[in-house]
């Protein structure tokens, strides 16, 4: 008996002193110390090393879009790293195209700052703030999709109509995980102190953060805005294409074209699978009434007789809607699927490729 006792004292010992060993080298080994940060040739900053490079430029208040939250799946986090990334991480590699690897482009939150390090980020995310933001009003709009009205009191938001935003979710019961996540601005451009976003639940831990555990009169963080899919100035007649949250930047183009007067013929496609998966009709049809506007909403799965309009999907009704689109412009957003299939619809009507200009999520 005594043997066992003593023999569990000594591997608990070794065990003990092995431990602190291992702590002490990682304090060593992973301490970088100060090490010099330098974007766009001309800006230096002064931070510690041992984080992603994605941290390390949120901590100086430069928000890189990060879509996934960090986790390498997303490929927003790009940035063109001169000198001092390291190697390229198998991580990265299926996220980056041939060209960007020979551009030196990197991934943000994979890529750690270990040593001086140069890099080179578009000079628009000077301009991205992180707001701090009460909730004024959520709104169920389907049995998935609330809206939220976020009030950004004293400060001021510019974006273009189309962009999108990042929601902080912080950690909450059941996720000890803090995430951000990217959601477009269905408000108007003109209103610079609210933002208006549209929120499906899909089970993931920002949507269960803002369905279950924010509340109206809450604060939330939001930095941004991002994207360089908005609204281009022209001619000719417009298609929007959406369905389900992706509404939300087409809400928004057609409010600055309210604003602005624009009276370019513009075919709205919004697929849905049933009557109950439309929203914001109302608001729809101000628009019609203002502006040279049709909606067109296709159910892929409705089988009530009462429902007049569109059967099947998006592409079908494009199919069914467009003659020739050779002067047309297109704003999609969606899911990968869905844009591809309705890209290929609208080639097929002639509709100019570089004039087609989608956000998928
Ligand atoms: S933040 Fe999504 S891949 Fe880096």
């Amino acid at each position: 008996m005594d043997t066992i006792i003593m023999t569990i004292v000594v591997f608990s010992g070794i065990s003990a002193v092995l431990a602190a060993i291992l702590t002490i080298s990682d304090r060593t080994v992973n301490n970088y110390g100060d090490v010099t940060l330098t974007i766009n040739e001309d800006k230096n900053y002064t931070v510690k090393g041992g984080t992603s490079l994605l941290d390390t430029l949120r901590n100086e208040k430069i928000f890189i879009p990060s879509a996934c939250g960090g986790k390498g799946t997303c490929g927003y986090c790009k940035v063109v790293v001169l000198e001092g990334g390291g190697p390229v991480l198998a991580t990265e590699k299926p996220l980056l195209t041939k060209e960007e690897l020979d551009n030196y482009t990197r991934l943000s939150c994979q890529c750690k700052v270990k040593q001086n390090i140069r890099i080179e980020i578009p000079e628009d995310l000077f301009n991205v703030k992180e707001y701090a933001v009460v909730v004024e009003k959520m709104e169920k709009l389907t049995s998935t999709i609330k809206k939220l009205t976020f009030n950004l009191g004293e400060e001021e938001i510019n974006f273009k109509p189309g962009q999108y935003v990042q929601l902080k979710a912080p950690a909450y019961e059941g996720n000890d995980e803090e995430v951000y996540r990217a959601y477009s601005i269905a408000s108007s451009v003109n209103d610079k102190h609210t933002l208006e976003l549209l929120i499906g639940y899909t089970g993931g831990i920002a949507t269960t953060y803002v369905h279950y555990h924010l509340k109206e009169g809450d604060t939330a963080y939001i930095n941004g805005p991002y994207g360089d899919f908005y609204y281009h100035e022209g001619e000719g007649p417009i298609v929007l294409a959406g369905a389900g949250t992706g509404m939300a930047p087409l809400i928004s183009i057609l409010q600055y074209m309210a604003d602005n007067n624009i009276m370019r013929d513009t075919l709205f496609f919004f697929g849905a699978r049933t009557m109950e998966d439309l929203f914001l009709l109302d608001k729809i049809k101000a628009f019609e009434e203002k502006l040279n506007l049709k909606f067109i909403p296709a159910l892929s799965r409705e089988e009530s007789p009462e429902w007049k309009g569109e059967r099947g999907r998006v592409p079908q009704a494009i199919e069914k809607h467009i003659e020739d689109g050779s002067n047309y412009s297109a704003y999609l957003c969606g899911s990968p699927a869905m844009i591809d299939s309705i890209v290929e619809a609208l080639v097929k009507k002639n509709v100019p490729p570089d004039k087609i200009y989608y956000d998928k999520f």
